[in-house]
């Protein structure tokens, strides 16, 4: 069975969190979301992963973004873990919720499970998962990175910004697009209704094929 993916309807799990119990639609309310998982509390790569995550928060929360950790550890120890975050990463606050999860449920339900990393029981671990989810409760995006590679904050807000956009115009991003730079004319737009929803303009790419398909312009 392929897991959760982009496209699906994320769980509506219920979890014990260093904020409370979370039912995950009702947090995620009307907003973006960003759900996250590590293999573990008290772990080099995650320590440094959650004090960037605390670091970039405002940058999530002015998009209108939530954030929320998980991973198998209970409350108390993430709560514990959360002093070192802090120490490691001066001047941030851990301000989103960390779920637990000990009976590894939510991670096979959210499709966050690492088929290589055990505990020392030889429980499953979360893997480096992030989904972002949009007000509709569906996956937008999802990365998987093994236990060894941490995740880059920037890189995460950078695919929020094109998701941003992407639901705002008929637009993609194109390869190493960064906010400011343009973007491309979804290939489904007829370059007439083009015309009428891009009034600045748009630039078509003269190509080989003489098909009109590259199409750059700008917008907010
Ligand atoms: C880490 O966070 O450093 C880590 C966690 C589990 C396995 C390997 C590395």
């Amino acid at each position: 069975m392929p897991g959760l993916t982009i496209g699906d309807t994320i769980p509506n799990i219920e979890a014990e969190s260093t904020h409370g119990k979370i039912i995950l639609h009702d947090y995620i309310g009307d907003a973006w979301a960003i759900i996250f998982s590590h293999p573990g509390d008290f772990t080099p790569v995650c320590t440094t992963e959650l004090g960037k995550m605390a670091e970039y928060s405002g940058e999530f929360a002015k998009r209108g973004v939530k954030l929320v950790g998980l991973s198998c550890d209970d409350v108390h120890s993430h709560k514990e873990w959360i002093k070192d975050i802090e120490e490691y990463t001066s001047g941030c606050k851990v301000n989103y919720p960390i779920m637990a999860d000990p009976n590894r449920e939510i991670i096979k339900q959210l499709n966050m499970v690492d088929p290589d990393e055990k505990d020392s029981s030889g429980n499953q671990l979360p893997s480096r998962a992030l989904h972002i989810v949009a007000p509709d409760k569906r996956v937008k995006l999802s990365f998987l990175y093994p236990a060894s590679t941490g995740r880059n904050m920037d890189e995460v807000l950078r695919v929020l910004n094109s998701l941003h956009k992407a639901a705002n115009y008929k637009v993609a991003t194109p390869a190493n697009w960064k906010p400011g730079n343009r973007v491309v004319i979804s290939p489904n737009v007829s370059s007439d209704d083009a015309k009428r929803m891009f009034p600045g303009g748009f630039e078509t790419v003269d190509l080989p094929s003489k098909k009109e398909y590259l199409r750059f312009t700008n917008v907010q």
